[in-house]
């Protein structure tokens, strides 16, 4: 086995990079063609965003583009969170840091024409603030979890992005859950529409194959067909699944084959079958997280007349969810339909991929969980 580490390869876990990211190709390509226009000097035509459920990728996606990003070697690198920028002050701090400013102490810094005096209670305003960073190098900025961005900041800083990013090297790069369309609109109300929009959804059946079988056979690892197809059936290609099936699986070959011993490295969907216990306990930990949150919100039983709807379809169109939707709060007349579906979107509990009016479930082994578990109405 070639992997050091006791824990294999897989990354199951949140912003954990996968040790094969499968089945972003597309997203792959325009980062890449994005870092050269940036490299170049170029400024961007459009923003990126990143939008989908929880535990399908955005974050795995990002980091990949900050190591992807270090073979740009003109370009400049710059990772944030809400937490880090929770008013515009900190986040001209963070993009002019301390160390940064006392090279010009203490004298003044004048950037197109603009003047002022840098001092610690005297901050530049935050455009001014991003041409000075970007006149140093072509700039890429990561903001994940950009649906919990402070309202009055991302407005600054989509302001202060368009105008900068239109004649300059700037590249700016938002993930979140599907309730960030909602809070861009909040911010700039043509923003969602002048970027870059890519839905970040489960994998494909190819891609979940690819997920799991790379990384064994990276470790020289086999795995049977007919075990690989268990995996990809049982995962949905939700890529937090699709990881902790491939460390389930590998810890069973690594217990069988120690690292230096010569044993079966070979993946039976006997093995993967007796790994399913454990895998089992980990989704079921994983559901209950998603069930409380829908709880804490009381939805519930919204949440399980929705699930019923889609036992027996993967697809809902807008009537068929909110008729679902009615169904569930019929015990609570007093509920807005409207609310709730956007509360089940805002937790990913359903979500849109495409660019259609159709409805999916962000996890659809959750649906099983909720209708097992999750009240018929509110009093139940
Ligand atoms: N393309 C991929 N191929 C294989 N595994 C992946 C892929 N993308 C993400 N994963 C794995 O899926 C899990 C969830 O990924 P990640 O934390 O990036 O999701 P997320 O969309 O950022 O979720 P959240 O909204 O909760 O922050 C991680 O264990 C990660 O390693
Ligand atoms: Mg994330």
């Amino acid at each position: 086995m070639t992997t050091r580490s006791r824990q294999g390869p897989f990354r199951p876990g949140a912003g954990g990079l996968p040790p094969y990211l499968a089945g972003r190709a597309s997203e792959q390509a325009l980062c890449r063609a994005l870092l050269g226009d940036l490299r170049d000097g170029l400024a961007p035509s459009r923003d990126l965003v990143l939008h989908g459920p929880r535990g399908n990728g955005k974050t795995a996606l990002l980091v990949w583009l900050q190591q992807e990003a270090a073979a740009y070697a003109r370009v400049d690198v710059l990772s944030l969170t809400p937490a880090g920028m929770p008013d515009e002050t900190k986040l001209v701090e963070r993009l002019l840091p301390a160390s940064w400013w006392r090279r010009f102490a203490p004298g003044q810094v004048s950037v197109q024409g603009i003047t002022w005096r840098p001092g610690r209670h005297d901050p530049p305003p935050l455009d001014e603030a991003l041409a000075v960073r970007v006149r140093k190098a072509p700039l890429l900025l990561l903001i994940d979890e950009a649906h919990t961005l402070d309202v009055a900041v991302g407005r600054a800083l989509l302001n202060a992005g368009q105008q900068v990013g239109r004649r300059s090297p700037f590249l700016l790069v938002l993930a979140g859950t599907p309730s960030l369309r909602a809070h861009l609109n909040a911010m700039d109300a043509t923003f969602w529409n002048r970027a870059d929009r890519r839905p970040i959804g489960r994998l494909d059946e190819p891609a979940t194959a690819a997920a799991v079988r790379n990384p064994l056979r990276g470790d020289d690892i086999d795995i049977d067909d007919d075990a690989l197809a268990h995996i990809v059936r049982d995962s949905h290609g939700y890529p937090y699944f699709v990881q902790l099936w491939g460390q389930a699986v590998w810890r069973r070959a690594a217990d069988a084959a120690p690292p230096g011993t010569a044993g079966e490295r070979r993946i039976t969907l006997a093995a993967a079958t007796a790994a399913q216990a454990a895998v089992d306990r980990e989704k079921d930990d994983y559901y209950l997280d998603r069930y409380e949150e829908l709880e804490t919100l009381h939805l519930l039983p919204v949440a399980r007349a929705v699930a019923e709807a889609f036992d027996s379809r993967p697809l809902l169109d807008d009537a068929q969810l909110e008729t679902a939707i009615r169904r569930g709060l019929d015990a609570a007349p007093e509920s807005d339909p409207t609310r709730a579906k956007d509360l089940l979107r805002n937790v990913g509990y359903v979500w849109r991929p495409e660019a259609k009016p159709v409805w999916e479930s962000g996890i659809p082994s959750l649906m099983d969980y909720v209708r097992e578990y999750a009240p018929v109405t509110r009093s139940a």
